[in-house]
C-alpha cells in the first residue's frame, strides 16, 4: 500500500522510527518536502542513526530512496550526512539514492539570510534551525532559486548566482554582514555538487514505474502538521507543506496513488522553537529532560514539553486525511500518576474544539483538560495490545475517540521491535 507518514504535532513525533519499521515491507521510500532542518532518529542494528535529508529507508540496504523535487537540498549538508552514514556501515549508491533534478538547492547565502533574519527579529524570532530553509523556499516561490538541474552546467549556475547575489548582498549589507562573490559560493558547493550529480535524475518516471508495478512506496514526512506553512501556527512554522498533500506536490506522484496516511503523534506534546503551545508544562518538560529525553536531533535544543493536545490533532487528522494513527513514546508516560488530555481551548470564555487562526487567539488559548489515571507500570516489553495495562488502553482509546482516527501502531520504546501493531 502506498503510504504517507506524516507528523501530526510540531515535529519530532518519531516519524523516522515508524518509517524504518514499515520499510521492511516497502520497495521505495521518498521524501517530498523539508530539508536538513529535519532530524529523524532510528535505532537499528544496535546503532543510532540520525537522518536529515536521506530517507530512513536507506538503513535497510536494499530499498530505493528518493529525494523529491519538494525538498530543499543542502549539497554540503547532504554529503556530510552520506559520509556519516557510510562510516556507520550504510551503503549509498546512485542506484539506491535518487535525487530529483528539480529539487531546489540551499546555498551558503540562504543560511546567512536565515540567521540574519532571526537575529533581526529579536524576541519575535521563529527559532529556526538556521539551515537556510525559509530563504530557499522563498527563492523558489520568488522564482529566483537554483535547482539541481541548473548545476549540470556550471556556467548556467554561475549566471543565476550572479543575478541572485545582487539582491542577497544588498540584504546582507543592510544587516551589516559580509557579502558573497559568485566564486565563493561556487567554490563552497562545487565538490559536494560533483559528488551528488551521479544521484541526480528525473525521479518522476521511477516513482510512476513503481506505482504501475504495484510496488509499495512510503513517503517520509518531515516536520509536523502544526509547522505546515498553511495549517500551522503561522508565522511560527516552517516554509513547506508538511501535511499529506506535500508528498504529492513534492514528488510527482499524484493523490490517486496514495492508499493510506499514517499520522504519527507522541502520547504527549513537544515543540522546539518559538510560538504558541497551549499545553506546555514546566513540570512535564523537567520530567523528560531529567531522563535525557526530548532534546532536538538536529540542533540539540531542549524541546518544550506538555500534555497531549487533541485540538491540534483533530485538525491534523482532518487535513492529512489520516487513516491510521501511530502513537509513539507511550512508554514516556509510564511513571506518571495521572495524565491530562486537552480536549478544547477556552478563548475569551468560549469553547473551541479547533485551533484558532488569529495570533491573539493562540495567545489566549487556555487548555480545557480531562484527567485520566496513569498506569504506573513499565510498558517497554509489551509486544501486543493485550500486553498493555488497562489504563494505557483507556488513554489510547480516548485519544482515538477525541481526534477521530483509529490507533494502528503504538511505540513503546525507541527500538525497532518496540512497535505494537493494533
Ligand atoms: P522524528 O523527527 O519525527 O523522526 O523524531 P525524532 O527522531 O526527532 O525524535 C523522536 C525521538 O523519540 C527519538 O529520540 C526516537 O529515538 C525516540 N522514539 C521514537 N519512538 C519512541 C517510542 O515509542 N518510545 C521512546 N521511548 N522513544 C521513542
Ligand atoms: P523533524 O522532521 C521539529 C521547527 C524549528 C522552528 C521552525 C522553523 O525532525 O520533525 P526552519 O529551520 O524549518 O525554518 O524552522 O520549525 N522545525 C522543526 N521542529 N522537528 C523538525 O523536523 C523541525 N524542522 C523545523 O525548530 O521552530
Ligand atoms: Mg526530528
Amino acid at each position: 500500500m502506498n503510504t504517507i507518514i506524516c507528523g501530526l504535532q510540531w515535529g519530532d513525533e518519531g516519524k523516522g522510527k515508524i518509517v524504518d519499521y514499515l520499510t521492511e515491507s516497502a520497495d521505495l521510500v521518498a521524501r517530498g518536502q523539508g530539508g536538513n532542518n529535519a532530524g529523524h532518529t532510528v535505532l537499528a542494528n544496535g546503532k543510532k542513526y540520525i537522518l536529515h535529508l536521506v530517507p530512513s529507508g536507506i538503513l535497510w540496504g536494499n530499498k530505493t530512496c528518493v529525494i523529491g523535487n519538494g525538498v530543499v537540498m543542502d549539497p554540503v549538508g547532504l554529503c556530510k550526512e552520506i559520509t556519516t552514514l557510510e562510516e556507520q556501515g550504510i551503503t549509498i549508491t546512485p542506484e539506491l539514492l535518487l535525487i530529483s533534478d528539480r529539487a531546489h538547492v540551499v546555498l551558503p547565502y540562504h543560511r546567512e539570510l536565515d540567521a540574519a533574519r532571526e537575529a533581526a527579529l529579536g524576541k519575535n524570532k521563529i527559532g529556526t534551525t538556521k539551515r537556510g530553509i525559509g530563504p530557499t523556499y522563498a527563492d523558489k516561490a520568488n522564482r529566483i532559486g537554483l535547482r539541481l538541474a541548473d548545476f549540470h552546467d556550471e556556467e548556467t549556475a554561475r549566471e543565476l548566482i550572479d543575478i541572485r547575489l545582487q539582491e542577497a548582498n544588498e540584504t546582507l549589507t543592510r544587516y551589516g554582514l559580509p557579502t558573497f562573490t559568485t566564486d565563493e559560493v561556487l567554490d563552497e558547493v562545487r565538490p559536494a555538487i560533483a559528488r551528488l550529480l551521479p544521484h541526480v535524475t528525473n525521479v518522476i518516471p521511477t516513482l510512476h514505474k513503481a506505482w504501475k508495478e504495484k510496488k509499495t512506496i512510503l513517503f517520509e514526512g518531515a516536520q509536523g502538521s502544526l509547522l505546515d506553512i498553511d495549517f500551522g501556527t503561522y508565522p511560527f512554522l516552517t516554509s513547506s507543506n508538511t501535511t499529506a498533500g506535500g508528498a504529492c506536490t513534492g514528488s510527482g506522484l499524484p493523490p490517486t496513488a496514495i492508499e493510506r496516511v499514517i499520522g504519527v503523534c507522541k502520547a504527549y506534546t513537544t515543540r522546539v522553537g518559538s510560538g504558541p503551545m497551549p499545553t506546555e508544562n514546566d513540570d512535564i518538560s523537567a520530567y523528560f529532560h531529567a531522563r535525557g529525553m526530548e532534546f532536538g536531533a538536529t540542533t540539540g535544543r531542549a524541546r518544550r514539553c506538555g500534555w497531549l493536545d487533541t485540538v491540534l490533532l483533530r485538525m491534523a487528522v482532518m487535513v492529512n486525511g489520516v487513516t491510521d494513527l501511530a502513537v509513539t513514546i507511550v512508554d514516556g508516560l509510564d511513571e506518571r500518576e495521572s495524565l491530562k488530555i486537552c480536549v478544547a481551548y477556552d478563548i475569551d470564555g468560549e469553547r473551541h474544539e479547533f485551533p484558532p487562526a488569529t495570533r491573539s487567539g493562540w495567545d489566549k488559548a487556555t487548555p480545557i483538560y480531562e484527567e485520566l489515571p496513569g498506569w504506573q507500570s513499565d510498558t517497554t516489553a509489551a509486544r501486543s495490545w493485550d500486553d498493555l495495562p488497562e489504563n494505557a488502553k483507556t488513554y489510547l482509546n480516548r485519544l482515538s475517540e477525541l481526534v477521530g482516527a483509529p490507533v494502528s501502531f503504538i511505540g513503546n520504546g525507541p527500538e525497532r521491535e518496540q512497535t505494537i501493531i493494533v
